[in-house]
């Protein structure tokens, strides 16, 4: 089974962009470390819409873990690829949007997402590739 993790604008700061909300560790360090039998991981970082668009339209994908980052808010096209696809697709974030400001509590992407992790930290996409396993 082959799982992509996406991530979005400003993620590949991961580490150093306000550590007391996103935490310490960059995403590329925390990545080697995550290992699921069976499960053959890839991870795209972009921080350009169309590129994340084309991601989510790859053929040779079983699973997408998505945090497309500030276009959750903002962006219909990404909403359109999941929407378009068959590959399920589930939304993480790090942070729980919905104790922030009020512009992070519009997803539009959570309806056309299988489910939704936000606020657990990384831990949330080792969650939502569980899922998509099981
Ligand atoms: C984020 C939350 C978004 O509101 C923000 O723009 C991000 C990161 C998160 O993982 O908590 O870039 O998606």
């Amino acid at each position: 089974m082959n799982i992509l993790i996406i991530n979005g604008p400003n993620l590949n700061l991961l580490g150093k962009r306000k550590p007391e909300v996103y935490g310490n560790e960059s995403f590329e360090s925390y990545f080697d470390r995550m290992k699921v039998d069976g499960v053959a991981l890839s991870y795209f970082q972009s921080n350009i819409e169309g590129e994340i668009i084309d991601a989510i339209q790859r053929e040779d994908i079983d699973g997408i873990v998505l945090n497309a980052g500030a276009y959750t808010h903002t962006s219909i096209g990404i909403r359109d690829a999941i929407e378009a696809v068959d590959t399920p697709v589930v939304e993480v974030h790090i942070s729980n949007v919905c104790n922030r400001e009020s512009f992070r509590h519009t997803s539009y992407i959570t309806p056309v997402c299988v489910g939704s992790i936000l606020g657990l930290g990384l831990k949330g996409y080792d969650l939502a590739i569980e899922y998509l396993k099981s």
